[in-house]
């Protein structure tokens, strides 16, 4: 009986070293210790046999056994790694292959894409950016800015107040500001001349209709040193209306008045719709300038020496802005003004509305 033990040992140890695949092995371990088999059917027939003989073939079948077993987990192992191996070197992802694309690819909106394309037309004239404050105080909104204390726009009407009452005088209380030129105070305040900076930002007024929205934006200009002049502020804004309306435009200035400039003006740049003409090739009157043959685009001067005198000297801005040694011009214009000439667009309010089938137009 040793002897069959051992013939079905060596035969099994073969067997399964030789196994291929798990399923083959399975099939191994049903053959030689399945219910039906040599080896269990043998072990059986052990307490037949003499006291002598029955501990030492017992002994060989148990340990012939545990070796098959052994050698079956062994090789399960094995053909485990090497299949985990074989699959995924058959199924490894082809880094290679084109991705899925995008199914939508936001863009900037109008108002962002233009504001930026302004900031850099004016950096590259040498201006910096800045931005500020949208809850402004009256004095930084109005009173530093030379508004007289009866200017309508300081009304209820016109301005949206924070504060129901005053704090601290009526200079400290808040308001949503209703331009950009406060900006001009405290870039002074925080920088000495000479000053050259753009402020891009949103402004509010309690206006709603077709060309005013409660909220804006506007884009502020100030550049301050010694012996600027009206001049240089034609200058920078001719270069300014070619980048944005196209390089055969002109410039002209139009006498007007704001609180914090002297002279102020307003310029209009030559319609590039009519090439300035006022009319069409068909004879018909241009649409754009109603004929006129001129764009109002923005408001600007030269800074009052008051604005100048409001701005405290400090440790910051030494030497300061004495209104004796220094000069400069100041603007504001609406982006969404600009915005609407550019692409025609007739209602102010399509901007906030973010209705994407006039937000696509514009990409
Ligand atoms: N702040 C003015 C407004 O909101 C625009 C403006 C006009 C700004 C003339 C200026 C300027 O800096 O010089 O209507």
């Amino acid at each position: 009986m040793i002897e069959q033990i051992e013939s079905i040992r060596s035969e099994a140890l073969v067997a399964i070293r030789g196994a291929a695949s798990s399923s083959e092995l399975e099939a191994l371990r049903v053959r030689f210790l399945g219910r039906k088999a040599r080896l269990p059917l043998l072990l059986r027939e052990v307490r037949m046999l003499s006291d002598a003989e029955r501990g030492k073939v017992g002994r060989a079948a148990n340990e012939a056994r545990a070796q098959i077993e052994a050698e079956i987990e062994a090789r399960a192992h094995a053909l485990r790694v090497s299949e985990l191996d074989e699959r995924l070197a058959r199924e490894r992802d082809d880094l290679t292959l084109p991705g899925d694309p995008p199914l939508a690819v936001g863009a900037a909106h109008v108002i962002s894409a233009l504001t930026r394309e302004l900031e850099d037309i004016f950096i590259g004239l040498g201006y910096s950016v800045l931005e500020g404050p949208e809850i402004e105080t009256v004095h930084y909104n109005f009173d530093a800015l030379n508004h007289s204390p009866t200017h309508p726009a300081r009304d209820e009407s016109d301005t949206f107040y924070i504060d129901a009452e005053t704090h601290g005088g009526e200079g400290a209380r808040l308001l949503l500001r209703t331009h950009t030129s406060p900006m001009q105070i405290r870039a002074m305040e925080a920088h000495p001349p000479p000053l050259f900076v753009v402020i891009p930002g949103r402004v509010y007024r309690p206006d709603s209709d077709a060309t005013h929205t409660p909220q804006f934006h506007q884009l502020e200009g100030l550049a301050v040193g010694e012996g600027i002049t009206l001049a240089d502020l034609k200058g920078t804004l001719l270069a300014f209306a070619r980048a944005v309306f196209g390089s055969e435009r002109e410039v002209r200035l139009r006498p007007h008045f704001f609180p914090f400039t002297e002279p102020s003006v307003e310029v209009d740049v030559s319609c590039f719709a009519c090439s300035g003409r006022g009319d069409l090739a068909d004879g018909s009157r241009c649409a754009l300038c109603k004929g006129e043959g001129w764009l109002e685009v923005l408001g600007a001067g030269e800074v009052d020496p008051n604005v100048f005198a409001a701005v405290p000297d400090t440790a910051a801005n030494t030497p300061g802005y004495d209104p004796e040694r220094v000069q400069g011009f100041a603007w504001g214009m609406g982006i969404e003004r600009i915005a609407m000439l550019r692409y025609g667009i007739p209602d102010l309010r399509l901007y906030f509305e973010n209705d994407v089938r006039f937000l696509e137009q514009l990409r």
